[in-house]
């Protein structure tokens, strides 16, 4: 039996086998330091020359790292080693012996180095940490879901049309034909509110980003939800609730690993229900106050919500958008139609958009209209249009960018750390 490290680390002192790579080592007379890492943990390991003997020692010597190793020892506290605890080694066993030049040194790369390396980078503690956070993340999603009866549900990605407009669509050939990788779910989480009520799903998004951003993938993971008779309000309700379960699993489980990356998880306590909400009319104003080149009615991207978001704290909701800047499937504000009940949340500390969502539009003609309107085929949408002929009843729904989501958590500046093998413009490798 194997002892997991991060049950070491968790206290577990005494006789411990583990098995796992050398990630580092260094060595100084007769003793030799060894890092481990066994995909719980990473923990300090001794080899004392006495204890081994003059050969094995030596091959530990000349042992390169990413070799794996299984050693018996003795698990003890001690306040030099970075994690605070360390292995004092009685029997050690080579599994591997790697070779030698190990891409991955211990001196700085280049960001696009360690892109063209990242099955090793992957490795290194701190794509370990965010993989581990992000993880969590998406066990916090799961059990909010889970805790407010939401039935996960899956549908295709090859799909016929666009959801979110067509400039950012990859096209692919079907079979002679034209077809696309989805940008979202919606249309399909639309359909299933009728058949399991509340549901969510949890997939990738496509979207032919065409320039390099800090924050744009090609293909994310989206976390999309859906709601049978939910209005805006409630939509918010639901985004800030599940926004706070995550923010405060995370400070609560995850405050080593946050602070390591640089994050305080007290950042993240804060976050608590009701986020601030902001017309985007009144963002533009807040906008135009900064200096920022801006009018009513331009669209709010990245730059001016990086803007914006350093006012704040928490994420904060920006609703009441202008209609032009908006999808088709939004629905108009009754109060006044130029403005659609579409809901952004954005990030603070100038992060921005992590949610996409809005209330929808349940009349039939009305939404055929709004299709024209757009300059869209309608049939291309009819199936979609024609849920409005039979159940149609007020709904809403979310998209949420799982890596936009850990970008911030993790206080990462960049998305490509994000997830384990990033797609850009200009990269689909490895
Ligand atoms: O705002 P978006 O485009 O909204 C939709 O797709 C809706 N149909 C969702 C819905 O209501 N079901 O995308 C939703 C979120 C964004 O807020 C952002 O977090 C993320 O998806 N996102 C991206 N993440 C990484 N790279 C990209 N290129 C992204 N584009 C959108
Ligand atoms: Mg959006």
């Amino acid at each position: 039996m194997f002892t997991p490290i991060s049950a070491i680390l968790k206290g577990g002192t005494g006789k411990v086998v583990v098995r796992g790579w050398v990630s580092n080592k260094r060595s100084s007379g007769g003793i030799q330091f060894l890092e481990l890492r066994d995909g719980t943990g990473f923990i300090q390991a001794t080899v004392k020359k006495e204890k081994v003997g003059d050969e094995l020692f030596r091959e530990l010597d000349l042992m390169s790292v990413e070799s794996v190793v299984e050693i018996e020892g003795e698990a003890k506290e001690d306040r030099r080693a970075q994690s605070g605890y360390e292995i004092g080694i009685d029997t050690i066993k080579i599994l591997h012996k790697a070779a030698e030049g190990f891409p991955i040194q211990k001196k700085d790369h280049g960001p696009e180095y360690l892109m063209d390396q990242r099955h090793f980078y992957l490795r290194d503690r701190r794509m370990f940490l965010i993989t581990k956070i992000r993880a969590k993340i998406l066990e916090l999603i799961r059990d909010w879901f889970k805790k407010n009866e939401f039935t996960e549900v899956h549908v295709p990605i090859i799909v016929g049309a666009a959801v979110e407009g067509g400039s950012t669509l990859f096209q692919l050939d079907y079979f002679g034909a034209p077809a696309y990788l989805t940008q979202s779910w919606q249309f399909y989480g639309e359909a299933y509110i009728n058949s399991v009520g509340k549901c969510y799903t949890l997939a990738p998004s496509f979207r032919a980003e065409k320039s390099r951003t800090r924050r744009h993938l090609t293909e994310y993971w989206h976390l999309e939800a859906e709601m049978p008779f939910c209005n805006v309000d409630g939509l918010m309700k639901t985004e800030e609730s599940l926004i706070e379960y995550v923010c405060q699993g995370l400070a609560k489980q995850m405050p080593v690993e946050l602070k390591e990356l640089g994050r305080d998880p007290a950042d993240l306590a804060k976050v608590r229900a009701p986020l601030p909400r902001l017309r985007y009319e009144e963002a533009i104003e807040i906008l135009k106050k900064d200096g920022v080149k801006i009018e009513q009615g331009d669209d709010i991207g990245a730059d001016e919500e990086k803007v914006l978001t350093q006012h704040y704290d928490v994420p904060v909701f920006l609703t009441h958008f202008p209609d032009a800047i908006k999808p088709f499937y939004h629905k108009p504000d009754p109060a006044n139609k130029k403005y659609v009940l579409g809901v952004d949340m954005l990030s603070p500390e100038g992060y921005g958009e992590v949610i996409g969502s809005g209330e929808r539009i349940t009349d039939y003609d009305e939404l055929l209209g709004r299709i024209k309107e757009k300059g869209l085929k309608p049939e291309d949408y009819q199936w979609y249009v024609d849920m409005r002929k039979w159940g149609s009843v007020p709904h809403a729904g979310f998209g949420l960018g799982i890596e936009r989501l850990v970008m911030w958590t993790c206080k990462l500046d960049h998305v490509r750390d994000a997830i384990a093998f990033p797609r850009f413009i200009n990269r689909n490798t490895p």
